[in-house]
C-alpha cells in the first residue's frame, strides 16, 4: 500500500528516487509524484497512473535535486488523481506517507478553523499541515515532527522535507513498515530494502514509533517523546537480480517458474537427514510444540489459503485440532482463547495490517504461543513472533501470489510433521517417507511446468467467458478457492470455489454452456464422489475442464476436458494442484490483455486496514 523512497545526499538524488519507485510500484500504482529541494527553493512533480508518467514529466521538466522524497500511490482517502497524489504541501514542507490516519477528519476540523487550506482529499495532507504548524512553536525540525506524529492515530510511514532545511529529512514510522539505507555519503529511506539495493546493502530497520533525521552520510533515531535509541545495522541479502524481469515478459510468470527453485531453497534447511529436527522453526520449539494442544491459523488472501489447505494436513496427519480465520474477522469477532493454542500467522509480506492484528489480538487474549511463516526476514511480523518460519521464495513482485503460496504450503506441511513427530504419530520410517516426498516437490512442480502449451489451448477457449466456477474436495477445495482466487485477481472473470458436494445446493442453478466449471480432481479417497458430481454439471451442459492425475481414470468426452498431472502425489497433492490454476490464470490474463503483475484496485502489500 503506497511506496516511500526518500535520500538526502550530495549528487542529484532524482534518478535513484525513480529506480526506487519503480521497484515499489507493485505496493501501489494509482499515481505517483515527488518532491525536490534544489538551489531554487522547493519543486514538486506528481501524475496520475503509473511511475512511467512520472518519469516522463521530470525528463520533461530536468528537475534535480540533492535532497527529495518520492511516491507512489495505492488510493484510499481520496480518487487517484493529480490533487490527491502525493507529497502534500504545507508552508515549504512535504510530506508522503504509507497508510491511514483514522482521525484526519478531526484533524482537518481543528487546522481549517486555525486556517489551513486544504487542497486534496486525503488522510495524508493533515500530516503536512500539522508539522508546519508545529514548526511556529517548536523551530526544531525533529522535534516538531514528533509533536506532530504524536497526534495522529493510525498507522503511518512518513517522509518529510523542509525547503528552509534542505540538508535534512524526518521519517517516521507507525504500523507501516519504514528502513533507513545508509552509506557514506548519503542517507536513504524506503518502504522496503528492493527500492534502495540500487544504492546500499546497509540498512536499518525502523521500529513502530521510531523517528529519524537523516543527514549525508549520517542519521540518528529517536522514539516519539525524543529518546534517542539505536537500531542495528544489517547487511541485505536481497540480490539484485531477483527483483528484475530477466527473459520474463511478466513477474507473475517469472515466479511461477521459480517455484522448483523456490520450494528447493525452501527445503534447503532439511539436508539429508531422515529425520525432521523441531528447531527449523526456531530454538524454543521443542518445548512450545510440546505443549500447544490446538492450531488457530490467521492469515489474508493467498495466504489464508494456505491455511485452510495446512488444516486438513494438521487434523489429519498430527491430530490436533486446527481452525483458520481471515484475520481481518478475527480481529473484531468475540473468540474463545484457549492459551495451550499455537497461534500461526502466514504472510507473504510480514507487513499485512489485519495480519499483524489479529496476532496482538490474539496475544492480548492471553494465547502467548506464536508462530508466522513469513517470506520476508526483516519483516514486523517476524519481530513479533516467539517461532519462525522463513520461506525463501525471493522477492515477489507480481500482485497476484504464486510462488509465496507454494512456498507456504511447504512450510506449514514441514510444521504438520514437526507437530505429528512432537505428538508421537510419526514413526521413524513414516518420518523418513515424508521427507522423501517433501524433497520431491521442486522435481514435481518443474514436471507439471511441462504442461504450459496444453493449459495455453485451454486458456484460449476460457478467455470468452465471463463466469467460472471452480470445484475440489478435502484439501483441493481450498485449492480451487486459491484457482478462483487467482483468475479473478488477474482475468477480472468472475469465479467463485465450492466443495463439489456443494453444488446441488445451489451453485448447479448458475450451470450452462457459458458457465466454465473447472474441477480439481486428484486421485484419492474423494474421487469417485467428485466425479458423480462432475455428471451433474455435465447432464446440465456445464463445460467441465477437469485437473486430474495420471492415474485419476478420467477420460475426456464431449463436453469434459482433462488434462492429467505426471504424478499422484498424497497428502502433497494440493501443492501441485495449485501450479497448473496459476497457469490457467495467467495465460487468461495473457489472452485477455490485462495488466499481469499490477492487477486493477489491487496492490502487493496491504498495509491498511
Ligand atoms: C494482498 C495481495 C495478496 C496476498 C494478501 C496477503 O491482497 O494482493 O496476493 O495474498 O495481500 O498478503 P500477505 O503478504 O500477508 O501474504
Amino acid at each position: 500500500m503506497c511506496g516511500i523512497v526518500a535520500a538526502v545526499a550530495d549528487r542529484n538524488i532524482v534518478p535513484v528516487l525513480l529506480e526506487g519507485l519503480r521497484k515499489l510500484e507493485y505496493r501501489g500504482y494509482d499515481s505517483a509524484g515527488l518532491a525536490l529541494i534544489d538551489a531554487s527553493g522547493l519543486h514538486r512533480l506528481r501524475s496520475v497512473g503509473r511511475v512511467a508518467e512520472l518519469t516522463a514529466q521530470v525528463e520533461e521538466s530536468h528537475v534535480a535535486g540533492e535532497t527529495g522524497i518520492a511516491h507512489t500511490r495505492w488510493a484510499t482517502h481520496g480518487v487517484p488523481c493529480e490533487r490527491n497524489a502525493h507529497p502534500h504541501i504545507s508552508a515549504g514542507l512535504a510530506v508522503v506517507h504509507n497508510g491511514i490516519i483514522e482521525n484526519h477528519e478531526s484533524l482537518r476540523g481543528r487546522l481549517k478553523a486555525l486556517g489551513y487550506q486544504f487542497t486534496s482529499d486525503t488522510d495524508t495532507e493533515v500530516v503536512a499541515h500539522l508539522i508546519a504548524h508545529e514548526l511556529k512553536t517548536t523551530p526544531d525540525f525533529l522535534s516538531a515532527v514528533r509533536q506532530a506524529i504524536a497526534q495522529l492515530q493510525g498507522a503511518y510511514a512518513i517522509a518529510v522535507l523542509r525547503e528552509s532545511d534542505p540538508s535534512r529529512l524526518v521519517v517516521a514510522r507507525e504500523g507501516a513498515p519504514l528502513l533507513l539505507g545508509l552509506s557514506d555519503d548519503a542517507c536513504y529511506a524506503a518502504s522496503d530494502a528492493s527500492a534502495l539495493v540500487q544504492v546500499t546493502r546497509r540498512m536499518v530497520y525502523l521500529d513502530n514509533g521510531d523517528c529519524a533525521e537523516l543527514m549525508r552520510g549520517s542519521y540518528r533515531i529517536t522514539r516519539v517523546n525524543g529518546m534517542p535509541v539505536e537500531r542495528p545495522e544489517s547487511e541485505s541479502q536481497l540480490s539484485a537480480e531477483a527483483i528484475e524481469l530477466g527473459n520474463y515478459r511478466h513477474y507473475m510468470q517469472k515466479e511461477i517458474f521459480e517455484q522448483p527453485v523456490a520450494l528447493a531453497n525452501t527445503l534447503e534447511m532439511l539436508g539429508a537427514a531422515r529425520s525432521i529436527q523441531p528447531g527449523i522453526f526456531g530454538a524454543e520449539s521443542e518445548t512450545i510444540l510440546g505443549k500447544v494442544r490446538q492450531v488457530l491459523i490467521v492469515a489474508c488472501g493467498t495466504s489464508y489459503h494456505a491455511g485452510l489447505v495446512a488444516r486438513y494436513w494438521l487434523e489429519s496427519i498430527a491430530g490436533i485440532p486446527c481452525s483458520v480465520e481471515v484475520a481481518s474477522e478475527y480481529r473484531y469477532r468475540d473468540s474463545v482463547p484457549n492459551p495451550q493454542t499455537l497461534v500461526v500467522t502466514i504472510s507473504q509480506s510480514g507487513e499485512t495490517a489485519d495480519t499483524l492484528a489479529a496476532l496482538q489480538h490474539a496475544k492480548a487474549l492471553g494465547m502467548q504461543h506464536t508462530l508466522c511463516i513469513c517470506n520476508v526476514p526483516e519483516s514486523s511480523l517476524v519481530r513479533e513472533n516467539s517461532l519462525r518460519f522463513i520461506t525463501r521464495a525471493g522477492p515477489e513482485i507480481g500482485v497476484a501470489s504464486t510462488k509465496a503460496f507454494t512456498t507456504q504450503l511447504a512450510a506449514l506441511y514441514l510444521l504438520t510433521l514437526v507437530l505429528a513427530k512432537v505428538r508421537q504419530r510419526l514413526d521413524g520410517q513414516e518420518e523418513a517417507a515424508e521427507l522423501h516426498a517433501v524433497r520431491h516437490l521442486p522435481m514435481a512442480v518443474a514436471k507439471i511446468l511441462e504442461l504450459e502449451p496444453q493449459i495455453r489451448e485451454w486458456a484460449e477457449r476460457f478467455s470468452m467467458k465471463q463466469h467460472a466456477l471452480f470445484l475440489g474436495r478435502g484439501r483441493h477445495y481450498p485449492i480451487a478457492m486459491e484457482g478462483a482466487l487467482k483468475l479473478k485477481e488477474i482475468s477480472y472473470i468472475h469465479a467463485e470455489a465450492y466443495p463439489a458436494g456443494e453444488l446441488k445446493h445451489g451453485p448447479l442453478a448458475l450451470v450452462d454452456r457459458d458457465m466454465p466449471v473447472i474441477a480439481v480432481a486428484p486421485n484419492d479417497a474423494l474421487l469417485e464422489k467428485l466425479k458423480s458430481n462432475l455428471q451433474e454439471v455435465r447432464a446440465r451442459g456445464g463445460e467441465l475442464y477437469v485437473f486430474a492425475d495420471a492415474d485419476s481414470e478420467m477420460k475426456e468426452s464431449n463436453g469434459i476436458q482433462v488434462l492429467q498431472l505426471p504424478e499422484h502425489y498424497g497428502a502433497l497433492s494440493a501443492l501441485l494442484h495449485v501450479v497448473p490454476l496459476q497457469l490457467l490464470a495467467y495465460h487468461v490474463a495473457l489472452v485477455r490483455g490485462t495488466d499481469v503483475d499490477k492487477p486493477r484496485n489491487l496492490a502487493k502489500s496491504v498495509t491498511v486496514e
